[in-house]
């Protein structure tokens, strides 16, 4: 029988625009208030980037990051795949961009869109490329550039999204230690609820809304909001299922970052205080694939985990998608 491999982190880095929009800021532009935003969403501010500068930018600094975390080069990489919904071209792809940015010239590249729920469906691609052995090191970076998806109009959405980016180098790693196992799901049928238009302009074969310029970001918050806190459970608990582990055997629950409402909803079905789930949305908003990874660089560099701990990934977007892992730190 072939050998497999365990892959687990060898490298973490983000990259968040500089300039900060307030919910004040918001105040002057939509019918809103900063208590509204807070009491409702959770978010105090978010990361914007200039209009003019391309969205991979901020992936490429990521990269760069993580390479540098886990003391590797770019040529060393075998793949690089950047989740995106915001991607700055269909083609070329934003891996590309970013592969031939910091010199990757060894890696193949896509670009894989699960929305906010694509750094987890991500991972589950590299694990099964690092554990068959096929490949060694495999670059996961989520990249999002809501902001130029935004209609800045509809305070119903522009209050909640913002701009980021984290990598995570993946590579193989000691036994018992890394990846434990990961779920993903779909359920097309409820894709309306959040639509994001692209290059077909014919007449729709589903209810596909835009905001006011056709290009932007529509959603139905109260549905979602629903899904996730329910999917949220069922996605963690799965995970629990599937490696024999319990709720006390994990330190800490990763997941993406909407609203701090369905975090705590989901926390309550589960059981577990609202401190065992991390949560950095007041400063970032929703960056959709880019929140699970850039709060797992956060809660990296804040020491949050040891060695051995076992972590929970949890993610639910647009399509609408699902993902979950559990992971065992190997670092
Ligand atoms: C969008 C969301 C914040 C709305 O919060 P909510 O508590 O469900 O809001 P409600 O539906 O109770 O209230 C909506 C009312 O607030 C108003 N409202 C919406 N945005 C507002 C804002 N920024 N400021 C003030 N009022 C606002 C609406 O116009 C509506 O008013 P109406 O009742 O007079 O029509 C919430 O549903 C949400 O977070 N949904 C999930 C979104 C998400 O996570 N999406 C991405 C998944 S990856």
């Amino acid at each position: 029988m072939n050998r497999t491999y365990n892959c687990g982190i060898l490298g973490l880095g983000s990259c968040l625009p500089e300039k900060v929009i307030t919910n004040s800021d918001l105040e002057k532009m939509v019918d809103t208030s900063d208590e509204w935003i807070t009491k409702r969403t959770g978010i105090s501010e978010r990361r914007i980037l200039d209009e003019d500068i391309p969205t991979h930018k901020l992936g490429v600094e990521a990269a760069k990051k993580a390479l540098a975390d886990a003391g590797l080069k770019a040529e060393d990489l075998d793949l690089i795949i950047v989740t995106t919904e915001t991607p700055d071209y269909l083609s070329p792809s934003m891996s590309c961009l970013i592969q031939s940015e910091i010199g990757a010239t060894k890696a193949a590249a896509f670009d894989l869109n699960a929305a906010c729920s694509g750094f987890i469906y991500g991972m589950s691609v590299a694990n099964q490329f690092i554990k068959s052995g096929f490949y060694k090191y495999v670059l996961i970076i989520g990249c999002e550039g809501l902001s130029k998806v935004t209609d800045w109009k509809d305070r119903n959405t522009c209050v909640l999204f913002g701009d980021g980016a984290g990598a995570v180098l993946f590579g193989p790693v000691e036994e018992d230690y890394g990846i434990i196992t990961t779920y993903t799901g779909a359920a097309g049928e409820l894709g309306k609820n959040i639509t994001i238009p692209c290059c077909f302009i014919g007449p729709q074969d589903i209810e596909v809304r835009t905001g006011e310029n056709k290009r932007t970001l529509w959603m139905d918050g109260g549905e979602v909001f629903k899904f996730a806190v329910k999917i949220m459970e069922h996605a963690a608990k799965k995970v629990l299922e599937d490696s024999g582990l319990t709720m006390d055997d994990i330190k800490m629950i990763v997941p993406h970052q909407a609203n701090i409402r369905i975090l705590e909803g989901a926390a309550k079905r589960l059981n577990i205080p609202n401190d065992k789930v991390f949560s950095n949305l007041y400063k970032y908003g929703n960056i959709s694939s880019a929140s699970i990874p850039v709060g797992l660089d956060e809660a990296y560099r804040e020491k949050i985990f040891s060695k051995g701990d076992s972590i929970i990934l949890v993610g639910f977007g647009g399509g609408l998608t699902w993902g979950s892992a559990i992971i065992k730190w190997n670092k």
